[in-house]
């Protein structure tokens, strides 16, 4: 028998592709049952406080209107697993925007209008919005996001800072920063006679939806089932389910119809979650020779009054250098804010940006390379952990890029370089992501004809989760991909965890390649033909995913960017960026390729464009457009390329793969920022770097 090739690593197309840009790809706002009613949620005004009363009955009196619920009506729930599902269940507002009522109507229109003339009084409290260093509410947590702890301290790090001969002491700050998916959160929900609930989900995991939807409304799992066949981004804000989950099975068990709510973009920011200011305090101390003795690290942040979520941006500073002492802490307060969340890379974005300011700043006290000071601080071992790694390409994707980028071209010293009215410089900085992996099941099925059908709860959030699957089926069936059939997006569907912590690809795959492995060797043991029916085999990964590695994974990078700003108007214009990643094996290179180029311009528009006002007065973030909140559109991203370095890794899954969701974003704002610096000689260490920011030291 012949071996075919195996697909691992090939640019093969999107399955999805034809459907997604013919529009016959339906979303879950684009389901819409027989007898389908539109809810419209109604945002509190007010960041504190109660409702007092909802003139419900002039809404009702609309022409159009089916129910408006709110605390007085609303079905109650179970206690949700997440609180900020808890929705209409009284009348307390913990934040502006919370959800305090929904109107239901015939039409979206209806229900807008509805929605918009629905009269509330609240009694007000103060409210405390603003994320300041010295708050009295500031505590340590025991656990940051992750489940990390939120201290570690390795040896007198005070000291070994206050005796080192070079040292860099400098605070950082990363505003609120908003994830906004091209697709609005939104969910179409449908009750049965036998109370069996359908929803229709914008997530990044319908087997999450499902479990979280069943503890909420006192549910067996089996008596949902929930679809997310096909999402339009998430980048963690649809990794659990959002108030519009709840809000609209709630409309559909009270108005006994199906009931769809799409999100008003202008709603997102309050209630999917954020990224966390962060204000990030960095003590490095090294020797004249580069080598680090002293790597302190503190955190500030906030959280909401319903939920502690504690962005750990100090986390990856435990394993990017060696150094004799280390100190890595957060502190947080809970204000009154809408309940922060995950976005790409929680941590290692805002955390990897100060770190990686701070080594350049540090190179630049030392008089030293930036790429040379990283290498020499490239530690054998995980500093914090003592682990070994199970693979560790820093070094080599600083040294491949800065061959391909032409980085040695560059005079190190600042403001060297002009082009007309033009300062033009270059940055450096490096990324790091961990090796996330979670239980996954699966099946496989071969069919009489000789194809293949694989069946898996995984997650296309536009990733291209069903094509690299079809290519993990294919290698191990020694079969051609489009021989094999991918179902997924349905709790139906064999359980499987959600797209996220760039952890869906080893998840899934591990368990498709572990069904396909299982149906090979039964295959091959038979004798005679597949039977009429076929042959299925489903399997999971509990016990392999089970425990923890004795191997630190973690996957690593380096970004190169090169900027011009304009020394008349303060912008700065990206011209050209450059990352290289070692991430294991590169199992699909034109969908790699993409997101890695997706988290880098991600880390653009948190250089230059992206951030989120707290307003104080009225206790809510500003920029709640895409008119206001600024992500990179093409004219900001000329040139960028994305490489990777082979990275053969037995410790990782069966495919040798770490994820690649999230690290093109880590460390790209420091890149920017770096070489922001080298032009102008200006060093900002908060972001985003925009004309008004940089402007005054320029004139
Ligand atoms: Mo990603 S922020 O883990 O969806």
């Amino acid at each position: 028998m012949s071996q075919a090739p195996s697909p691992l690593g090939t640019p093969v197309v999107r399955r999805e592709g034809r459907d997604k840009v013919t529009g016959t790809a339906r979303y879950a706002a684009e389901h819409t049952p027989p007898g389908c009613l539109y809810g419209r949620p109604v945002p509190a005004t007010i960041a504190r406080g109660r409702v007092d009363a909802v003139h419900a009955d002039e809404v009702l009196a609309l022409p159009g209107v089916h129910a408006v619920l709110t605390h007085h009506n609303a079905p109650r729930l179970k206690e949700p697993d997440d609180p900020i599902l808890a929705v209409l269940q009284n009348g307390r507002v913990p934040h502006r925007g919370w959800p305090v009522a929904l109107v239901v109507a015939d039409t979206p229109e209806g229900a807008r209008a509805g929605a918009e003339a629905l009269r509330i009084t609240y009694e007000t409290d103060g409210h405390d919005v603003l994320l300041t260093e010295d708050h009295p509410g500031l505590y340590t947590p025991e656990i940051v996001n992750g489940g990390y702890p939120a201290v570690r301290e390795r040896g007198d790090t005070d000291r070994a800072f206050v005796t080192a001969p070079v040292q860099v002491d400098a605070t950082y700050s990363v505003g609120a920063l908003h994830n906004h998916p091209m697709e609005p959160h939104a969910t179409t929900a449908r009750w049965d006679d036998d109370g069996h609930l359908t929803v229709h989900d914008s997530s990044q995991g319908s087997t999450t939806v499902r479990d979280s939807l069943a503890t909420a409304f006192g549910l067996r799992p089996q008596q949902i089932t929930a679809v997310s066949e096909h999402v339009g981004g998430g980048f963690g804000s649809k990794g659990t389910p959002r108030p519009q989950t709840v809000l609209a099975a709630m409309a559909a068990r009270h108005t006994g119809r199906p009931v769809k709510i799409a999100l008003p973009r202008r709603q997102l920011a309050a209630v999917v979650g954020h990224r966390a200011p962060t204000i990030q305090h960095i003590r490095l101390g090294a020797e004249l020779d580069g080598t680090l003795t002293a790597i302190d690290h503190e955190i500030i942040t906030h959280t909401s009054t319903i939920k502690e979520f504690v962005e750990q941006a100090a986390v990856p500073t435990r394993i990017m250098y060696g150094s004799t002492t280390s100190r890595t802490a957060h502190q947080v307060v809970a204000l009154d804010v809408p309940s922060p969340s995950w976005m790409r890379a929680p941590g290692e974005a805002p955390g990897m940006y100060a770190l990686e300011s701070a080594m350049d700043e540090l190179a630049s006290a030392l008089g030293m390379d930036p790429v040379e000071l990283r290498i020499r601080n490239d530690p054998g071992i995980e500093p914090d952990s003592g682990r070994a790694f199970s693979s560790r390409g820093l070094a080599a994707c600083l040294e491949k890029g800065a061959a391909r980028f032409g980085w040695y071209d560059r005079d190190p010293r600042p403001a060297s370089r002009e082009e007309g009215p033009l300062l033009l410089g270059t940055g450096v900085a490096a990324a790091t992501y961990p090796v996330y992996i979670a239980a996954s099941s699966a099946s496989a099925h071969a069919a009489a004809d000789g194809s293949y059908r694989i069946r898996v709860n995984a997650t296309d959030i536009g990733t291209g989760a069903r094509t690299v699957l079809a290519q993990i089926a294919a290698d191990v069936l020694a079969t051609p991909v489009d021989n094999v059939r991918i179902d997924i997006g349905s709790s139906e569907l064999p359980d499987a965890p959600l797209a996220g912590g760039s952890s869906g690809t080893a998840s899934w795959g591990w368990s498709v390649h572990k069904a396909c492995t299982l149906l090979l060797r039964q295959l091959r043991e038979r004798t005679g033909p597949v039977p009429a029916d076929g042959l299925t085999v489903t399997a999971d990964t509990q016990q392999e995913t089970a425990g923890q590695s004795p191997y630190a994974r973690h996957a690593f990078g380096a970004h190169f960017a090169e900027v011009a700003v304009h020394s008349r108007t303060g912008e700065v214009r990206l011209r050209r960026m450059l990352g290289v990643f070692a991430a294991g094996r590169i199992l699909n290179s034109r969908t790699a390729r993409s997101q890695f180029i997706g988290g880098m311009t991600m880390g653009i528009g948190m250089a230059l464009t992206e951030s989120s006002t707290m307003d104080p007065v009225f206790g809510d973030y500003t920029e709640n457009d895409l008119a206001s909140y600024h992500v990179p559109a093409c004219a900001d991203v000329q040139e960028i390329e994305a490489h990777w370095i082979d990275e053969e890794d037995p410790h990782l899954n069966p495919m040798g793969s770490k994820g690649i969701g999230e690290i093109g974003i880590v460390g790209a704002a420091a890149a920017v920022g770096n070489a922001v610096r080298h032009a102008t000689g200006i060093r900002l260490r908060s972001l985003p770097l925009t004309p008004d920011t940089l402007l005054p030291y320029l004139l």
